[in-house]
């Protein structure tokens, strides 16, 4: 049975996400896991709150799985706000979290601030989290300062897509790796409450973990993260081409939904669908008036 943590009513929150570090002396000693995934509408939102998962992420993935984008670049701050208002409406328990988009905190800090400030207060975002690490000190400390809670993410960031020439597992060679490691602190120096790292080796991603006291949130960072994230497109089979080695497959709505099409084609090209139970009915004395073959 998996551990539910409970706060007041079972709310996940800031504070109770920074008690579940695994080296945390908050509580009792074994620490559950961090659960997070990504969310981008309503009815996903509550399946996957009511499943219990902690952290629900409107990732700005949104472009490339439901957008259909090539990378994550093009999607708006107001294209994430819409999607954050509706995975807001479906969620109670878990904590929700909003990524800032390509372009919404690379211009000033001013700007970002208030670009962070809408997602908390137009869309119900508890938390933002933005891509980078040293460079973005200045940043995570000046949405702490404005009572934004920050999630870092280091290591593969996708918004680098262009300067990193491709989505590449990073910190593979000595001084990668101590980059990353660099990030992760930075992050956490600058007030994070916690670090996805995306994309690295275990060894790496463990050896941060063991060093941070905020929880690190894994992406292809193996099994020794505080917890872990997927995007939910991967996880039930809904994305389109190429899935990475690290996204297991729980279901494969993909068939699912092809299956169910192509029957109700068939059926509604045969005559099978809808059938008199699925049809209204006049009531009887009206059917009295009409012709023979539609008052059965
Ligand atoms: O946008 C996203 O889905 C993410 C996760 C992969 C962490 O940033």
């Amino acid at each position: 049975m998996s551990a539910v943590p409970c706060t007041g009513g079972g709310k996940v929150t800031v504070p109770e996400i920074l008690s579940r570090k695994s080296s945390s002396p908050v509580g009792s000693t074994a620490k559950s896991k961090i659960t997070c995934l990504t969310a981008y509408d309503y009815p996903t939102a509550r399946l996957l709150d009511e499943a219990g998962v902690d952290i629900l992420l409107v990732g700005d993935s949104l472009a490339m799985v439901v957008l259909g984008y090539d990378s994550t670049l093009p999607v708006t701050l107001d294209e994430v706000l819409m999607h954050v208002r509706a995975v807001r409406r479906g969620t109670r328990r878990a904590l929700l979290v909003a990524d800032m988009p390509y372009g919404s905190y690379h211009i000033s800090l001013e700007e970002s601030v208030r670009n962070a400030v809408r997602l908390v207060k137009e869309g119900g975002a508890e938390a933002v989290k933005v891509e980078g690490g040293e460079r973005r000190i200045e940043l995570i400390a000046r949405l702490v300062e404005a009572e934004i809670p920050v999630m870092g993410h280091v290591g593969l960031t996708p918004q680098s897509v262009n300067a990193m020439g491709g989505f590449h597992v990073q910190g593979k060679t000595n001084d990668a790796a101590r980059q990353v490691e660099r990030d992760a602190r930075a992050v956490e120096a600058a007030g994070a409450f916690a670090v996805v790292l995306e994309s690295m080796p275990r060894e790496l991603a463990a050896r941060i973990t063991e060093k941070l006291h905020i929880p690190t949130i894994g992406i292809g960072a193996g099994p020794d993260c505080d917890g872990q994230v997927l995007v939910f497109h991967d996880l039930v089979g809904l994305t389109i081409g190429h899935t990475p080695k690290f996204a297991r497959k729980y279901a494969d709505l993909g068939a699912d939904i092809s299956r169910a099409a192509s029957e109700y084609c068939d059926d509604v090209r045969s005559g099978r669908f809808p059938s008199d139970a699925e049809s209204y009915h006049s009531p009887a004395e009206l059917r009295e008036h009409l012709p023979a073959r539609q008052r059965t």
